[in-house]
């Protein structure tokens, strides 16, 4: 495919690469694979192809990953009847020493959150320049019913001190809208993602604690385990 020939010329997109191939150990036979959204994840799919004879098929976090499955003849199936998955792969925008991450930097946070959730095992795969001690330094996705927006945004300048920024143009696959906060340092990212949570309008919340990943691949020079 045309954009990763372009990205396999870049060290970023070959250490993702790595990271989603070293995956691809983790699948079962037979099983049906949670597949979650972007550059790194489309590397795991693009692996997955070569595969997909031994897998029954794959539950989609977006339209462009549902795309990608089925050009590489990869059943896309709806969560309601695949039931729990015993796998889900997935990328993010940053991981902390505790496997927390900050997700949703294509917009997919909801149903990313919603396949981790249904998944025994989350497997996120990432190029090492995503590790950080503390999350916050990539602005926070936040999905929103447009009508909420300003509401949301008012109520986050409150209860965090964040700056929150409209991602202008971008409507997600549920309709809905995303803030990006700005200047976070999360330092509990349990009880900020409880709390984000709580704020009427808000869909879902793109930090990751609450259910954190299982193992973390990170892509780099080889790809190593966390
Ligand atoms: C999409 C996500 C992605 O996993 C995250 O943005 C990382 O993307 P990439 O693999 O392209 O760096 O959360 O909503």
């Amino acid at each position: 495919m045309t954009l990763h020939s372009d990205l396999s010329s870049n060290p970023i997109a070959q250490a993702k690469r790595l990271a989603a191939e070293k995956a691809i150990e983790y699948v079962e036979d037979g099983a049906v694979i949670g597949v979650g959204t972007g550059s790194t994840v489309a590397f795991f799919i693009e692996a997955l192809g070569h595969i997909r004879q031994r897998i029954a098929g794959a539950v989609s976090s977006s339209e462009q990953s549902s795309l990608q499955l089925r050009q590489l003849g990869i059943e896309v199936l709806d969560l309601n009847s695949a039931g729990p998955l015993p796998l889900y792969v997935d990328g993010a925008d940053e991981c902390d020493p505790h496997k927390r991450l900050i997700k949703g930097g294509g917009a997919a946070l909801t149903r990313e959150k919603i396949i981790a959730q249904a998944s025994k095992r989350f497997i996120c795969i990432i190029d090492a320049g995503k590790r950080v001690d503390v999350l916050g330094r990539f602005p926070l996705p936040i999905e929103v019913v447009p009508m909420a927006r300003s509401l949301v945004a008012r109520e986050i300048v409150a209860q965090t001190g964040g700056q929150p920024v409209w991602r202008e143009g971008v409507v997600t696959d549920n309709g809905n809208w995303v803030l990006d906060i700005h200047g976070l340092k999360i330092t509990d990212p349990v009880a900020m993602e409880t709390a984000l949570n709580q704020i009427t309008g808000v869909v879902s919340v793109g930090l990751f604690a609450r259910r954190p990943a299982d193992i973390v691949i990170i892509g780099g020079k080889t790809a190593e385990l966390m």
